[in-house]
């Protein structure tokens, strides 16, 4: 069967209606309407809106009519006119309707009362139809995008760094097993442990937690790197910000310091802002006015403003002169909770904030050591609502600082022969970080959830789809 050629319903939107004739193809939302007419509202995930068909039953097969309920997908042709009613530019005169396939209004779960969050996310196999998830989707698309296209633009080389790997990057020890031996009757070794050497790759092996140390080998050849795939942590942290599967942008530079690590993670950020206003207008403006009415506000705050950068310890003088009660009480050398960190956001400074100067204690190995033997060269970039969006840091480029520091944290050298080979042969200055592509999501949407800005999320508990 041939039928002509349909346009998306974005694109239809913006056409001017002269009664030419159109297709289009997509799911239904609403119908309503009486004896007389019937008004179709239809959307194909090209947009939030939707077109409206209208039907004139005389013309249609009654049955047909009867089984275009809300979610159904149908093809419509029709002429294409200017809409006598208010809300959209455009409608549909249909002359053809074809049903592809039907929806029981019966046992479709989704319904034109809105649905909980917590509802959704058990149903997270259809609520990329509702207006929020497809808005998630597209922002989420559109950030993607942008991320190759900044870095792109500016030379960086895409690198692929392993999803499995032997090697626990951030020393966290928050690892998920990869293994093809049978867990009901491992094989062992003489002392009774299990013999990994009999695994598929011959050693123990996990997902990878960051692709950060791969990216190190890739900028000392290539310059400018950056790395963009999914990232793995068994921590158990049930918080609106913690996912066990998450995506991670990880750009990694020959020859910078910490302060040009700085610029660029606050150059890159913004730009992803700035990008989604410009190119997600009516799904922004959607959740400004659903969920959010202060977050147009914010995003433009984040792109007009200078981040302020101060170090840990005097971030941590007014964590502990603030005269607020913390959950978490802080004193130096402490790690910062979210909230602190949005205390310092969005009460003291109201301007996102590039902490650095680390005590060492509480940083992974890699770190930049300072001359103060007490602080690394770490760096966390804070934002009102979500708290530390970026981590990163100049990297310890000298083989004696990094040995003597991985010795402390008792990280075995043999293990690391190739990440240690980089500072043998041809080392040089160079620094890092990485943005939780969630966290930005949450942040550009203005969602209270991480669990809703990824189509299906992994969490604790929690693997269906
Ligand atoms: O601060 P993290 O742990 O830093 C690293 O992994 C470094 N290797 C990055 C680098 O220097 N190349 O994680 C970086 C970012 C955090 O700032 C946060 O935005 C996000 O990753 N993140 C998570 N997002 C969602 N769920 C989790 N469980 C996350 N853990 C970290
Ligand atoms: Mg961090």
């Amino acid at each position: 069967m041939i039928h002509p050629a349909h346009i998306k319903v974005k694109a239809l939107l913006a056409a001017s209606p002269a009664g030419q004739e159109v297709t289009v193809k997509g799911w239904v939302r609403t119908k309503r309407g009486n004896k007389q007419v019937a008004f179709i509202a239809i959307n194909d995930g090209s947009t939030i809106n939707t077109i409206q068909v209208v039907a004139n039953p005389e013309n249609f097969d009654e049955e047909l009519l009867k089984s275009i309920t809300t979610g159904a997908c149908i093809r419509v042709t029709g002429k294409l006119v200017e809409s006598l009613g208010s809300g959209q530019p455009v409608e549909i005169q249909a002359t053809e309707i074809e049903l592809y396939g039907a929806s029981d209004p019966n046992t479709y779960p989704l319904q034109k009362k809105g649905h909980s969050m917590e509802f959704l996310r058990d149903i997270a196999h259809l609520r990329p139809r509702t207006n929020t998830f497809g808005a998630v989707l597209r922002v989420r698309h559109a950030m993607a995008f942008a991320v190759h296209k900044y870095f792109n633009d500016r030379g960086f080389c895409y690198l692929h760094t392993p999803v499995i790997t032997g090697s626990d990057a951030e020393g966290a020890g928050e690892m998920f097993r990869v293994t093809t031996l049978d867990m009901n009757n491992p094989p062992r070794t003489p002392e009774g442990k299990i013999d990994f050497n009999q695994d598929f790759f011959g050693r123990e092996t996990n997902l990878t937690v960051s692709g950060q140390l791969e990216g190190e080998l890739g900028a000392m050849a290539l310059g400018d790197i950056y790395t963009f795939g999914p990232t793995f942590r068994a921590e158990n942290s049930n918080t609106p910000r913690h996912l066990a599967e998450f995506w991670m942008i990880e750009p990694e530079m020959a020859f910078y310091e910490i302060k040009e690590n700085m610029d660029l993670a606050e150059d890159f950020v913004k730009y992803l802002v700035s990008y989604a206003l410009e190119n997600c207008a009516d799904d922004l403006a959607f959740f400004n006015q659903m969920y959010d009415k202060e977050l147009i506000d914010r995003l433009k705050m984040v792109v007009e403003n200078d981040f302020i950068r101060m170090t840990y310890t005097d971030a941590v003088e007014i964590i502990v002169n603030s005269g607020q009660k913390w959950e978490f009480p802080v004193s130096w050398g402490s790690d910062l909770q979210a909230e602190h960190e949005r205390y310092l956001v969005e009460k003291h400074f109201k301007k996102p904030v590039i902490l650095t100067n680390y005590p060492k204690k509480i940083k992974a190995f890699y770190m930049f050591q300072n001359e103060d033997d007490l602080t690394v060269r770490g760096m966390d970039v804070l934002f009102p609502k979500i708290g530390e969006i970026i981590g990163g840091s100049q990297r310890e480029h000298r083989l004696d600082k990094l040995t003597e520091r991985m010795a402390e944290q008792h990280i075995a050298e043999e293990d690391m022969w190739w990440y240690l080979d980089t500072r043998r042969f041809g080392a040089c200055p160079h620094s890092g970080f990485g943005l939780g592509f969630e966290r930005l999501i949450l942040f550009v949407t203005g969602m209270g959830n991480i669990r809703d800005v990824i189509p299906f999320p992994r969490t604790p508990r929690n693997a269906e789809f």
